[in-house]
């Protein structure tokens, strides 16, 4: 550890500041967030202490009567972790540290502590290690327990930034503890950016193989606990971890579509979050290129959520700050079968429940439409004198079934979507032969 402070365990006093004036109480908004990311990172909430304050103390955050409230809830539950739904400067932390006796979370500890949790791939564990340093040398300050002291190397790497760090880095004469730790974590922080570059590397390579077979992509997006992961698995067939829990995906995982003619791969992706701390969207932005680099967005909304307006504000916002704002987008209104009036259906909305299944197959053919891949099955009749054209109906199409007649004549069963369709006509026009066009037999795909 960077700093000698106490471990977090699993027992925590939870802190809510309201403030009177200014922008920091509009977090108020979601009132049940802060419990539901305390038992996100597998916290156990021993009891809350609430306070109202104009602005915040300059050495406690909270007022010296609350701090002692706060140390009295302490030690009465027996916590071992007092969690602030805010920022605190690093040397208001290490006050309280010292006071309380126990470990002081911030809010952007709990949500990195909640993504150390979830990060599956490489990729995730790596990001998660540099938010992690990046946020453990802002909270480098004189005087937190032993940094100042010029003797004794002590313990060295960002707890759960992935091990020590640079422990074989020697002291120069006169240097302090607090000078060692900064050169160490920077040192740290080189290894690891190192490291996921070399990962994104590999991802990029992949996307860019995937472009070239122009197979598209669709991203789903949305408010973390939206459904997401359970609509990636409605989507895919697949076994995508879903789970009551914030932020139970990380990493983008990508599968294909289920059920369609086409080749489309669907990709999931971390949940937002309002107030999510600078550092961690620059460090999961990468993951998001994902997203941003999707032929189509789905944003998925909790349309049971009591501030469903709100958090889909803040989805859009953050879709436009990682660059996906001029993605089209699909808007999916997830947990119908929570609803007694399902909103009337508009152009680009789709409502849905992930949980039973209702809506996802209108959802798929809204995606292939919108991809330009709805098939629709089609029986053309070729003149002989179309044989050359043929090929190309197997590259683009889905033939399902074909005949020659006596006469070289051919009777071909394919399906395609609207575009293909009128690029084949408009070929087969300019070959000069211009076969029957057929009639659409079934519905689209
Ligand atoms: P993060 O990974 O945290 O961003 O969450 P997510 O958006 O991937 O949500 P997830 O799929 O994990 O679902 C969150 C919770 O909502 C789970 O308890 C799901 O069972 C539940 N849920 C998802 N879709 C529906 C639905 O259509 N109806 C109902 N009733 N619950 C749903």
């Amino acid at each position: 550890m960077l700093f000698e402070r106490p471990a977090p365990g699993h027992l925590a006093t939870l802190v809510e500041v309201c403030f009177r004036r200014g922008g920091l109480a509009g977090r108020q908004a979601r009132p049940g967030e802060f419990r539901e990311l305390v038992s996100s990172a597998s916290l156990v909430s021993a009891g809350t202490v609430s306070a109202t304050r104009d602005a915040p103390h300059p050495r406690w955050f909270i007022g010296t009567g609350k701090v002692e409230e706060l140390a009295a809830a302490i030690a009465e539950t027996g916590s071992t972790v007092a969690i602030f739904d805010h920022e605190l400067t690093p040397a208001q932390q290490r006050n309280l540290e010292t006071r309380l006796e126990c470990r002081v979370m911030t809010r952007t500890e709990l949500i990195l502590h909640i993504f150390a949790d979830r990060a599956r791939t490489r990729e995730g564990q790596l990001q998660v290690a540099l938010a992690q340093l990046a946020h453990a040398q802002t909270r480098l300050v004189r005087g937190w327990a032993h940094l100042d002291r010029q003797s004794g190397v002590g313990g060295a790497g960002g707890q759960g930034a992935g091990g020590r760090v640079g422990a074989g880095a020697a002291r120069g004469v006169g240097e302090t503890q607090l000078e060692l730790d900064q050169r160490m974590i920077a040192a740290r922080i080189r290894q690891v950016r190192e490291r996921l570059a070399s990962v994104q590397r590999h991802r990029a390579q992949s996307r860019r193989r995937r472009n070239k077979a122009r197979v598209p992509t669709v991203a789903l997006a949305g408010y973390t606990n939206a459904g997401k992961s359970t609509l990636f698995n409605a989507l895919t067939g697949g076994g995508a971890e879903a789970a009551d829990r914030l932020f139970a995906t990380l990493d983008p995982t990508l599968r294909r579509l289920a059920g369609a003619d086409a080749e489309v791969v669907v990709a999931d992706t971390v949940g937002f979050i309002r107030d999510l701390p600078h550092t961690l969207v620059e460090a999961f932005k990468a993951t998001l290129e994902e997203v941003a680099e999707a032929d189509l967005v789905l944003h998925v909304i909790d349309a049971a959520a009591p501030d469903v307006d709100d958090s889909r504000a803040v989805v859009q916002r953050t879709l436009a700050e990682i660059g996906a704002g001029d993605v089209p987008a699909i808007e999916v209104w997830n947990k119908m079968d929570l609803l007694a009036d399902p909103p009337p259906p508009s152009p680009n909305a789709v409502a849905v429940s992930a949980l039973t299944g209702a809506g996802i197959d209108a959802l798929k053919a809204a995606v292939l439409k919108n991809l330009g891949l709805d098939l629709v099955a089609t029986r053309l009749q070729l003149p002989p004198t179309a044989g050359k054209l043929r090929p190309w109906l197997h590259e683009h199409g889905r033939v399902v079934d074909e005949t020659v007649a006596a006469d070289g004549s051919m009777t071909v069963d394919v399906r395609l979507s609207p575009a293909q369709l009128r690029r084949w006509r408009a070929m087969a026009g300019a070959a000069g032969c211009l076969p029957s066009p057929g009639r659409a037999v079934t519905a689209p795909a």
